[in-house]
Order: C-alpha cells, then sequence, then structure tokens
C-alpha cells in the first residue's frame, strides 16, 4: 500500500511540474517571440515600427495615394496607422477593404510584421457610419454607475472590432477641474475617486479577458499626464501644477490603470511646470515604467515631437526634439504626417545619441501589443466580428445609459404640485439652437472629429424636437429653432411672445454646438448672449419654462436662472439622447443623475467641492458637485457605525437606511464624503470616498453598506507621502452626518 502511495505521490508531482511547464510555456511565448523578432530586425525596421502615420497623409483632395500609401508600409515598413481620410466615416465593409489592403502590403516586408491601426472611439465607435454613439464621459459620470463605463466600452469594442481596427485611444484619465477646456466633456468630472473608478471599468470592458478574441481591443490610457487643467483654459497650452496636486488628484486614475493592466498610454501635448510632458522623463520613464512598472507601449499625441521645435520651443529641430523624446521614454511617433521622425531617428541611433537598447526596449513594447492583440495570428479583418456590429441591444444600451445620466437641477412647484413631469397633453413650444441639432447632443468625435456634420449621423439619430413629438403628438409641438445649433435671430427671440399664446410651457433647447479641442476654445463660460436673450425672452411670457442643457462643460446661466421653473442637465447623451431626455421631462424615465463637477454660477468662481476648507464661505456654485433632484423623495435614516474609532489594519462598516417616500419608484445615487477634521495640512472641504446607487420602489427601504479602511482617509501631506493621520474624521450621507476618530 505505502508503495502504491509513494508512486501516485511522485506521478502527481511529475503531474504537476508538467503543468507548470506548459503555463509558464504559455505565457512566455509573447515575450521570446518578441525578442526572437527584435533580434532579426535591422535599425531601419525597428524605427518603422515606431513610426506611426495618419491614413489622410495618403489622400489629397480625396484622391488616395496608393504609390505612397505601399511605399510607407513596404519600404519604410510603418507599424501603425491611425485615423480616417480628412475624418468622414467608413462603413464596416469600407473598413474591411482599406485594412486588408494595408496588411497585404506589410506582408510584402520582409519580416511581414503585421500593422497595428489606431482610431479614437471614446464614446462609440467614431468613424464607422451607423455605429451606436453613448454619451460623454462627463455625463456618463452623473450615474454613478462605473458599470455602465464596462458596458459602453465592451459595445465599443465589439463595434471598433467589427470594422476591422484592434486599438482605441481611450479612456480619457484626465480629472475635468477647469470648466472652460474644450475637452471637459471627454472627463468623467472633478473629482479623482469618480475618474479612477470609471476608467478603469472602460479599460475592463475594452479589453476583456484576451485581446485574441475578436470582441476586444487595446485600450490607451490618456493624455498622460495634466492635460486637463491648461492655466488657461486653452486646449494645449502650459500647466502649472504643484508636485502635490499632481499626486493627489491626477495620477491615482492613470496608477489605478496601470494596475488593471491597460496596455497602452498616449501622453499629454501640453506641459506641466515649463516641462512639455513629451520630453519629461521622470514621468515617462522613472515613475511610468520604472515606479509603476508600466510595461506597454507610450505613444506621442498628434504632432507632439514637432511641436517641441515648433510651438514649445524646447528644441532647436526635429532631430533634437526626437532625441528628447525618445530618451525620454517614448516608443511611438504618431509623426503624423512624414517621414521626418523616420530618418532622424536612424541617424540618431546611428550617432550613438540614442541607444539601440532604447530602441529594443520601444520595439518590444510595440510588438507585445501586436502579439497579444492577435495580429501575427490574422491581421486581417476577423469577418465573424461582423456579427458584433449594429445590434438593436446596442440602441437599448444608449438609452439607458443617458437616462441614467439625465442630471434634474431645478423643479419648482406651480400650484402644489412640481413642475416636472409634464403632462403627455400639454402644449409646448420648444425653442432655442438645441432643438434641432444632433451635433449639440453628441459633441466631439461623433462620426467626424468635430461632430457638426449632421447629415453623417445614423438615420435613426432624433433630435429633441422630434423625440418630443413622437411623444406627446406633433399637434402639441410648436418651435422657435434653426435647423441646425447657430445664433439665434432677433425675429426669432421677438416671435416667441406669440407663439407661446397658447402653449402651456416653454422647452428651452439651449447650450453647446459640438466642438473638439482647439476648435472649442472659449474665452467665456457664460451661455452666448443670444441664447441669453432668448431666455430672458421666454421667461418674459409667464408661461412656466423648462431649460434642457446640452453642453460639454457648464455654461454660465446666472443671468437668467431664476425665472427659469425646470432645469435638466443632459450633458452630451449620445445616440438616444433626445429620447433619454423627452422620456424625463414626460415622466417615463424618473432622472437620478448627481452633477460630477462644481456647475459655477460666476466666472470668476471655479472652485472645486474638494477645495481646501479656508474656501468654505467662497464655495458658491450655481449647483454644487452632487447635487441632482429625483420625481420621488427619499430619507436617510441616521448613519451607523460598526465602531466609533477605525484602527490602523481594521475597517469600518457604514450602515445607512434610505427610503423612497414618494409615490415613484426611483434610483438613488448614495455619495459618501468624509471630512478630515484636523489634518497636517489644509484639509478639503469633503472628499468623495464611497458611492453606490440603488433602486427603491415607491415606499420600500433598504439598508446600504460601505466598508472604509485607512486608505480610504488618506491624502499626500507636505512631504509628498500619502498618509492617513490620527484624528477625528466626520462621514456624510444624504443630510446625515456622524465623526469617528482613526488611530
Ligand atoms: C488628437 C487628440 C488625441 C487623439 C489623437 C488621435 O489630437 O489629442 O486624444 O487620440 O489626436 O486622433
Amino acid at each position: 500500500m505505502k508503495y502504491i502511495l509513494k508512486k501516485s505521490y511522485q506521478l502527481l508531482l511529475v503531474a504537476f511540474v508538467l503543468l507548470v511547464a506548459c503555463k509558464q510555456k504559455e505565457t512566455q511565448p509573447k515575450n521570446t517571440e518578441v525578442t526572437a523578432l527584435v533580434s532579426k530586425m535591422t535599425l531601419e525596421e525597428k524605427v518603422g515600427q515606431m513610426t506611426q502615420i495618419t491614413l489622410s497623409t495618403f489622400y489629397k483632395k480625396g484622391v488616395f495615394q496608393e504609390e505612397k500609401f505601399k511605399k510607407y508600409i513596404i519600404s519604410n515598413g510603418i507599424g501603425s496607422i491611425l485615423n480616417v481620410n480628412e475624418s468622414e466615416p467608413l462603413s464596416v465593409e469600407e473598413w474591411h477593404e482599406l485594412i486588408t489592403k494595408i496588411q497585404d502590403y506589410a506582408k510584402e516586408t520582409r519580416l511581414q510584421i503585421p500593422v497595428l491601426y489606431g482610431i479614437d472611439a471614446i464614446h462609440g465607435a467614431t468613424y464607422t457610419k451607423e455605429a451606436t454613439l453613448f454619451p460623454h464621459n462627463i455625463g456618463l459620470a452623473a450615474s454613478r454607475n462605473p458599470k455602465l463605463a464596462f458596458e459602453i466600452a465592451e459595445i465599443t469594442a465589439k463595434e471598433v472590432r467589427a470594422s476591422g481596427i484592434r486599438w482605441n485611444f481611450d479612456p480619457v484619465l484626465g480629472v475635468g477641474r477647469q470648466p472652460l477646456w474644450p475637452r471637459f466633456e471627454e472627463t468623467f468630472g472633478e473629482d479623482v475617486l469618480l475618474v479612477s473608478e470609471f476608467g478603469t471599468q472602460a479599460i475592463k470592458g475594452y479589453e476583456g479577458t484576451d485581446l485574441k478574441n475578436n470582441k476586444n481591443v487595446a485600450s490607451c490610457m490618456k493624455h498622460f499626464l495634466g492635460y486637463s487643467v491648461p492655466q488657461s483654459g486653452k486646449d494645449r497650452t502650459p500647466a502649472y501644477i504643484p508636485e502635490i496636486v499632481l499626486r493627489e488628484i491626477f495620477m491615482p486614475p492613470f496608477k489605478k490603470a496601470v494596475e488593471t493592466g491597460c496596455p497602452t498610454i498616449m501622453i499629454n501635448s501640453g506641459s506641466i511646470n515649463g516641462v512639455p510632458v513629451h520630453i519629461n522623463k521622470t514621468l515617462l520613464t522613472d515613475l511610468l515604467k520604472n515606479e509603476w512598472g508600466f510595461k506597454g507601449l507610450v505613444v506621442t499625441d498628434w504632432e507632439d515631437i514637432m511641436y517641441l521645435y515648433k510651438e514649445h520651443n524646447v528644441a532647436k529641430d526635429n532631430k533634437e526634439a526626437v532625441k528628447m523624446a525618445i530618451n525620454a521614454g517614448i516608443e511611438m511617433s504618431m509623426v503624423p504626417g512624414k517621414l521626418d521622425f523616420y530618418n532622424d531617428l536612424i541617424e540618431l541611433v546611428n550617432e550613438g545619441e540614442v541607444s539601440m537598447e532604447r530602441i529594443d526596449d520601444a520595439v518590444s513594447r510595440i510588438l507585445k501589443v501586436k502579439f497579444d492583440l492577435g495580429l501575427f495570428d490574422n491581421p486581417y479583418p476577423e469577418k465573424e466580428a461582423v456579427a458584433n456590429f449594429g445590434l438593436a441591444s446596442y440602441k437599448e444600451t444608449a438609452l439607458k445609459t443617458a437616462e441614467q445620466s439625465m442630471t434634474l437641477l431645478k423643479n419648482e412647484t406651480i400650484n402644489n404640485k412640481p413642475v416636472l413631469p409634464l403632462n403627455k397633453n400639454s402644449k409646448v413650444l420648444i425653442a432655442g439652437p438645441g432643438a434641432n441639432s444632433l451635433a449639440t447632443l453628441h459633441g466631439s468625435w461623433s462620426y467626424t472629429w468635430q461632430g457638426d456634420r449632421e447629415h453623417l449621423y445614423a438615420e435613426s439619430t432624433l433630435t429633441i424636437k422630434e423625440a418630443i413629438q413622437n411623444k406627446i403628438g406633433k399637434e402639441n409641438v410648436t418651435s422657435i429653432a434653426p435647423n441646425k445649433f447657430q445664433e439665434i435671430t432677433t425675429s426669432e427671440i421677438k416671435s416667441v411672445t406669440q407663439k407661446a399664446k397658447n402653449v402651456d410651457c416653454i422647452i428651452l433647447c439651449l447650450g453647446e454646438i459640438s466642438y473638439a479641442e482647439t476648435r472649442g476654445n472659449i474665452d467665456d463660460l457664460e451661455l452666448s448672449k443670444d441664447q441669453i436673450e432668448l431666455a430672458k425672452a421666454a421667461i418674459a411670457t409667464n408661461k412656466p419654462v423648462i431649460l434642457v442643457l446640452t453642453e460639454g462643460r457648464p455654461r454660465i446661466v446666472n443671468e437668467f436662472i431664476e425665472g427659469i421653473v425646470g432645469v435638466l442637465m443632459a450633458y452630451r447623451p449620445g445616440s438616444e439622447g433626445a429620447n433619454a431626455i423627452a422620456n424625463v421631462l414626460f415622466g417615463d424615465y424618473n432622472p437620478s443623475g448627481k452633477l460630477p463637477f462644481s456647475y459655477p454660477k460666476y466666472s470668476g468662481n471655479l472652485l472645486t467641492y474638494d477645495a481646501p476648507i479656508r474656501n468654505i464661505k467662497t464655495y458658491k456654485p450655481q449647483w454644487a458637485f452632487g447635487e441632482g433632484l429625483s420625481y420621488t423623495s427619499f430619507e436617510f435614516g441616521e448613519i451607523e457605525l460598526s465602531s466609533k474609532t477605525l484602527n490602523e489594519n481594521g475597517s469600518l462598516t457604514v450602515k445607512v437606511k434610505v427610503s423612497n417616500t414618494g409615490k415613484m419608484d426611483g434610483d438613488l445615487v448614495i455619495d459618501l464624503f468624509v471630512k478630515d477634521l484636523v489634518a497636517s495640512i489644509i484639509p478639503p472641504m469633503k472628499k468623495l470616498r464611497k458611492f453606490d446607487r440603488v433602486h427603491l420602489k415607491a415606499g420600500e427601504s433598504k439598508a446600504v453598506e460601505f466598508i472604509l479602511n485607512k486608505d480610504d482617509l488618506s491624502f499626500v501631506n507636505a512631504y509628498l507621502k500619502r498618509v492617513t493621520e490620527n484624528g477625528e474624521f466626520e462621514i456624510l450621507i444624504g443630510n446625515k452626518a456622524v465623526k469617528f476618530n482613526y488611530n
């Protein structure tokens, strides 16, 4: 018996060893395959892999330049291509044709290394016709439901991969703390926890568990670092961010994304404290790669090596700029329109200005992403992936995510009845530039870069006016609205009085047209003058005026807001946004969103909710971070703690009973804030530390539970160390508060 036991033990041991070996075999190949391939490559082939060229380089006035295209891919061996031809979207079939041509050319190179195609699909597959577009991040964060970011990313990945593309330049992990910035809509708002949680869910949604799967794409966290707070508010202008703020606010979302395994990162076009980030080795190599252990590829943003000498004036010419950027830690240059980078880098290596070791590291990182994406197994568009494009369920997700983003900011009571939701047999006047506009509902990266070519939107997309007509009947809707988002004329403003005579209320559709990057730079956060005049004319009719805002950033409305009885913040709600707005206005959906940013009342007061407590007397936004109403009413019970003291290695259970005391079922977003009552640096007014979202039927109550530990109380101190200090803290949930001690 003993012998048999011994034998089987030995057999078990052998089996175990074999299992481990082949497991390692599975994980190893990429590294050995990469190393093996790099060892065969010439310097020119390596530099080719580090060169990314935009598709429009090969178009002149709409004419495709096949010979130039072939030369770049076959003779220069460029490794990556991005974007579209003059930013018009392609159909899935057209994408397949293009990507097939590219990979056919790549097959003619000596080593047949596939080309990695990258695209911007930051709220749906931007550049594929008939793709579904979802709410931009700025609205999505109002849902406090990061699972939605996962779902949207999952669908976007399927539609991008169905197009034959396997790399998406998303998520944006910038923290939106400068509302003037034209890319504010691309952020998840001003709070670092929201950005971290939503950002990592987006990465998980894009990546799935295997990049070889034809439903997944490689994600790209961006724009590292400090891009979202240009001092002037203008895109790509210098930012001055103290190290303590960089570590407290701007680094955590990226650190979390690195831990989540995001395989690529795009660098901020701007600069921090006078140093363009593209040459900041401390950030790109010491912090990102050495301290955080990032093993993926670092790609520049558009023309950002060229800008080092053309705009930042830190390099005398392109060659010096290339040397600075590659030695700082860049792997791939989004050149993206010519071969200067390619030629200069080859020279720099031959002159010993850039080491072959640095080149091999960069190329290895790039090739690893290509191996992980299965491009070496099959670089061509996967026919079977096309079945994942355009499913009806995507529209349902687009509606669900838009509805959960809707944020009701004002709902006055008239004759003992809240003005919203409106009765479905109301007669309404719809007025304003947002009524007939698809661009205002979608914002940037919507079928085109600027999102402003309305004829390119999917057929099924409705405007606010169309959705309301569908809801209550065309005969109940009159309107004063241009056919697209443009200035309201004086005569249109004058016609309000007349047109309002026989209506029950006025729905004012104001906000912003779509814009992307520098095209959206503004000098004044105030809403445009014509829109303000229209609002005043509507208020002067003495009819109830409801304001629907579709905008990428909080435009100031204080000049007329007192006369408005209802305000619905819709942000950039996407393909089903108009239906979501109509559903909320007429009570088919009970809004639950909470602002993910502070909505300024004055352009001179842009404080965030977590500013140092000394600001508490001047934090006077139009609507505060976390504000949002419902059609029902909720009540919070007293906050119960598992203990009055939290110890260093312990945890604190926070329990609170929430009740729906109204007549309508609804979702309740619960923000748990913590105040550090005394700290070694001025503590924030409060800090969001946990959040949740629960559904409560009318009359229903639920106990909601959170677990806090010392990390949830931490902050970066004056010595740039993340610490949790002993002392008294206060938990705030709804209108309830309770204190406890940490030691
Ligand atoms: C743009 C944007 C960046 C985008 C890239 C490629 O300038 O800054 O977010 O991914 O270029 O289109």
